[in-house]
């Protein structure tokens, strides 16, 4: 009997007692076993399951019930067709049945302000955050919701290279800003478990403490590494960096942050009407 041992195994590359005796079903094994789809079956999505996935999605918990989230299901496929076009490396945007965009929604706050005749001064940081957190967890929920479904979902946080673009697309007003697109459909291939840091890294008991943090990760990249080699061919950067004899995660990640990205996006918050104080 596969167990959820086996499943936290898989997630984590490391072996546990955890769930030895609890059989791989229901809610926690479908989360253990999510994976990003980019193929897809060219099948559509009928109206009424995306119905379904969104309202799952929308049953997300909001910031004092702000529910600051707007998601724009972009039905027109010339506009599907067009975002797709200026992210040429993600051909996956374009091929999807489905793609919509989650968004952070300060503007609603304020307009229910208005309404009320009330002012509205809590233009802060901690307001954005808000809204971005209620849209992360809205897209959290839609992408359990559609695998549950026999779904398979991709978020495309690379839209926001061409934010400025991407909101006269969508028409999106002050207050409104993309978090992430969301590519959905039925998926071809079975994907595959994309392994996380060990929970020794990333839990920590009554205070923070990454002490062991180099070890932990050279072990990580290591145990990625033997389960998905990257080919040589994938390694980032090599005219500026080289090719690596030993390459991981860890090399990855810091060569993908080793050249500037998405500067624009602080200024294209604040144009967007957030003071951010
Ligand atoms: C907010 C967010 C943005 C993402 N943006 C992209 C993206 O622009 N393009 C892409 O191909 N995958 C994107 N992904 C997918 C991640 O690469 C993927 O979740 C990660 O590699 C872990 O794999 P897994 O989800 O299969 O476990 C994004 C995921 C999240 C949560």
């Amino acid at each position: 009997m596969k167990t959820i041992a086996d499943l936290i195994r898989d997630r984590f590359g490391l072996p546990t007692e955890a769930g030895r005796s609890l059989p791989a079903e229901g809610t926690v094994a479908e989360i253990l076993s999510h994976r990003i789809h980019r193929r897809y079956k060219p099948d559509a999505v009928s109206d009424e399951t995306l119905e379904i996935v969104l309202a799952a999605a929308l049953s997300a918990p909001a910031k004092s019930d702000l529910q600051q989230v707007a998601v724009v299901v972009v039905r027109d496929k010339t506009n599907q067709a067009t975002i797709a076009g200026w992210i040429p490396d993600m051909p996956w945007i374009g091929q999807c049945p489905v793609f919509l965009v989650f968004c952070g929604d300060h503007r609603r706050m304020r307009r229910v302000a208005e309404l009320r005749a009330k002012p509205y001064v809590n233009d802060t940081l901690d307001m954005f955050m808000n809204a971005a957190v209620d849209a992360a967890l809205v897209m959290q929920n839609f992408v359990t919701a559609a695998e549950a479904m026999g779904l398979g979902c991709c978020p495309i946080s690379v839209v926001r290279d061409h934010v400025e673009k991407l909101s006269d697309l969508l028409a999106l007003p002050a207050g409104v800003f993309p978090v992430a697109g969301m590519c959905l459909g039925y998926p071809a291939q079975a994907g595959w478990i994309s392994m996380r840091l060990p929970p020794a890294l990333t839990v920590h008991t009554d205070r923070y403490d990454d002490s062991k943090m180099p070890a932990l990760v050279e072990d990580y990249d290591r145990r990625r590494e033997a389960r998905h080699a990257t080919p040589r061919e994938s390694q980032r950067l090599p005219d500026r960096w080289g090719y690596a004899e030993r390459y991981g995660w860890s090399e990855d990640k810091a060569r993908q942050y080793s050249v500037p990205q998405r500067h624009s996006f602080g200024p294209y918050i604040r144009r967007q009407g957030f003071g951010l104080a």
